[in-house]
């Protein structure tokens, strides 16, 4: 059941009597919780906000509506972990109501600065006519407690030429001062992103629009971020209003980067290749990426999209965040892996191996609901460009989530047809992406997260990643690997992983 205005842009403390109870109860019985991603213990989560490392652990906060499963008043919810597997529940860490987020504490990032996190975000008001005002506010906490708020916005107006969709603001240091992006809508109605500089994040000067190629791609860009990786600027970001295109752009929104020469401090120039989807799945938006304590750099999604309908919106609770991903390059694409601490997750190894060839087959105690699995495949000489190949799980008496590989064009498919409950099937149910070229006559590498209704896909290394949410039965947690129209090598292991707490 939808809620009305009066009923989402609630504070916590306006909660009827037992409310709060009521949908945690429902939540925590619900079938669907995950065991090892952050996820909310009522209500909905949203983008991952105000990620760093601060005081030797990582920070990370998320989008969260305590009251219902609604887009609604959006609190910063924070959780801490120093491996990126194990995380702390830290509680509230943005309050909105104030002034200037009378409407919600919308997203942002974190940076630190003389020993404090401060946090960078959207405050969002509404009128009284239901007019949308953004104000950049900015917070500032120990890492423990709730931040404060500054009293007065940093940026306090939208620049001429944009809209009020001017929001998601992500700080880095660029040599001498601090610079800032911020997620726009040019008065024409098409997305871009614009740049701030300050040298104390307090007073920020409008530098102007970030100059890309893009003049008009889609009518907002959602949640931007800057970094460097190598010799390359990288930028990403969530432009709304994409149609498809073949394989790519399927979702209702898109998540993307594309890679450039670096930013120079004193231009706002970004001479940039391809815009290329960060995730092939179906359920992946607003990334942010933070910088770990080795220079690694680490990027956290939202496994969910917005106005889309998730099978449990009646049951209390919606989403969760993506695994921790290191991102790094290779042959121009930016590359993920699940971050290394999530091996402390791993209960015990079994290992097996099979020579398929037009047969499916099982190995005693690989299944499960919540698990790592690795596969190796690899096809025989004579079969290299012929045969589809792959791994079926999830299974149970009428439902199956199918990873497949075809090796005739080198595609490879995650089908959710037959996962369980259905979602969004408006967008379809099936995801694709073809292997680079490279991949050539090398096995097929995949590595999968399997949690109670999700799934992450690591193909060939992190070259492509699926991340998809699934709502299977309980009951159906049966593995099979499969060889049709040619004979492959599979050689593979599997962990059944442990909570996160
Ligand atoms: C992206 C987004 C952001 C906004 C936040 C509000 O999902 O719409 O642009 O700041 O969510 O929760």
């Amino acid at each position: 059941m939808k809620m009305t205005k009066e009923q989402k842009y609630r504070l916590l403390e306006q909660a009827e009597p037992g409310e709060l109870e009521r949908l945690a109860a429902q939540a925590e019985s619900c079938g669907w919780r995950q065991r090892y991603h952050i996820q909310p213990h009522m209500g909905l989560l949203n983008d991952p906000n105000g990620f760093a490392f601060y005081d030797g652990k990582y920070h990370l906060f998320y989008q969260w509506f305590p009251l219902g499963t609604d887009h609604g008043m959006k609190y910063w919810y924070h959780v801490t972990s120093s491996d990126l597997a194990h995380w702390t529940d830290l509680g509230i860490g943005l309050t909105p109501g104030g002034p200037y987020d009378s409407h919600g504490a919308y997203s942002g990032s974190g940076i630190v600065k003389d020993g404090k996190l401060h946090l960078m975000y959207t405050g969002n008001v509404r009128d009284e006519n239901w007019v949308r005002h953004p104000y950049q506010c900015l917070a500032i906490t120990d890492g423990h407690a709730i931040a404060t708020k500054l009293e007065q916005p940093v940026i306090g107006s939208v620049p001429p030429g944009y809209t009020d969709h001017f929001r998601d603001p992500k700080v880095w240091q660029d040599s001498d001062s601090y610079r800032c992006v911020i997620g726009a809508q040019r008065d024409d109605l098409t997305g871009t992103a614009v740049l701030y500089r300050s040298k104390d994040l307090l007073d920020w000067t409008f530098e102007g629009e970030l100059q890309t190629s893009l003049s008009s791609f889609g009518y907002m860009w959602e949640c931007p971020d800057y970094f460097e990786l190598g010799d390359q600027g990288v930028l990403l970001f969530c432009p709304q209003g994409i149609e498809p295109q073949g394989e790519r752009f399927r979702n209702i929104y898109q998540s993307g980067y594309m890679l450039g020469k670096p930013l120079e401090s004193d231009r706002q120039t970004f001479e940039h290749g391809e815009f290329a989807e960060l995730d092939r799945g179906f359920d992946f938006y607003a990334p942010q990426t933070t910088q770990g304590p080795d220079g690694e750099r680490v990027l956290v999604g939202w496994m969910g999209l917005p106005d889309l309908d998730y099978p449990t919106d009646d049951k209390g609770w919606a989403h969760c965040l993506t695994l921790p991903r290191e991102l790094s390059l290779r042959n121009g694409k930016l590359i993920q892996r699940p971050a290394a601490g999530l091996i402390g997750l791993r209960g015990e190894q079994i290992t097996f191996s099979a020579e398929l060839n037009g047969e499916s087959r099982s190995f005693a105690g690989v299944e499960g609901a919540a698990y790592e699995l690795q596969v190796s495949v690899s096809p025989a000489a004579s079969d290299c460009k012929q045969g589809m190949f792959g791994i079926e799980f999830r299974t149970g008496e009428n439902e199956r989530t199918v990873l497949s590989y075809d090796a005739s064009s080198g595609k490879v498919t995650l089908d959710r047809s037959q996962s369980g409950a259905s979602l969004s099937p408006g967008y379809g149910t099936t995801r694709s992406c073809t292997l680079s070229s490279e991949s050539g006559d090398r096995p097929i590498e995949f590595r999968l997260f399997v949690d109670t209704s999700s799934a992450e896909i690591f193909v060939n290394g992190g070259e492509e990643t699926f991340t998809a949410r699934l709502f299977p039965d309980s009951a159906s947690t049966g593995i099979s690997f499969f060889a049709n129209g040619g004979s492959a090598a599979f050689e593979g292991s599997f962990w059944s992983l442990r909570e996160n707490a």
